[in-house]
């Protein structure tokens, strides 16, 4: 019994200890409903980009402007996404490009241009 409760009030302050650490580590807040940052445009984001899919897409997903740009496009025409007046999209792209913007440690590497790619055997020409 003793043992039982020695465990887990260790436990506990794990638990403690774990949650303030991230908490000082990272000086962002983190939405504990969508796991989204908190920050301008959150609130766009998390009534638009959490309704059809987790919000684990987004916060996994490194892009530039553009990209993000690109997924929105690919998301409207393919997924059922709808479109967003241009106040709504701008503050959509603003919070993802600054936010989610491509890390250099994990991001792949740029696309190597044409030049430098072999002849396409399918490129009917
Ligand atoms: C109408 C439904 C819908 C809404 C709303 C929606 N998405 Fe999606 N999204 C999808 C579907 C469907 C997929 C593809 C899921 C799959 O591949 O299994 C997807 C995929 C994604 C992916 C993964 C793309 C990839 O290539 O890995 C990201 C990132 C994403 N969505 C971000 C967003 C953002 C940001 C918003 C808000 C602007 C949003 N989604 C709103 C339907 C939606």
């Amino acid at each position: 019994m003793k043992t039982l409760t020695k465990l887990f009030t260790s436990l506990t302050l794990g638990l403690l200890l774990a949650t303030n650490v991230s908490a000082s580590d990272s000086k962002q807040k983190i939405d504990s409903e969508t796991g989204l940052i908190i920050a301008n445009g959150f609130n766009d984001v998390k009534t638009n980009c959490t309704v059809c899919h987790s919000a684990k897409f987004i916060t996994l997903q490194r892009g530039d402007r553009e990209s993000w740009k690109d997924m929105i496009v690919w998301m409207q025409e393919t997924q059922g996404l709808w479109q967003f007046d241009a106040k709504t999209e701008k503050s959509i792209l603003d919070y993802l490009s600054t936010n989610y913007a491509p890390d250099s440690k994990i991001d792949r590497r740029k696309n190597l241009p044409a030049s430098d790619l072999p002849v396409n055997p399918y490129d009917k020409k």
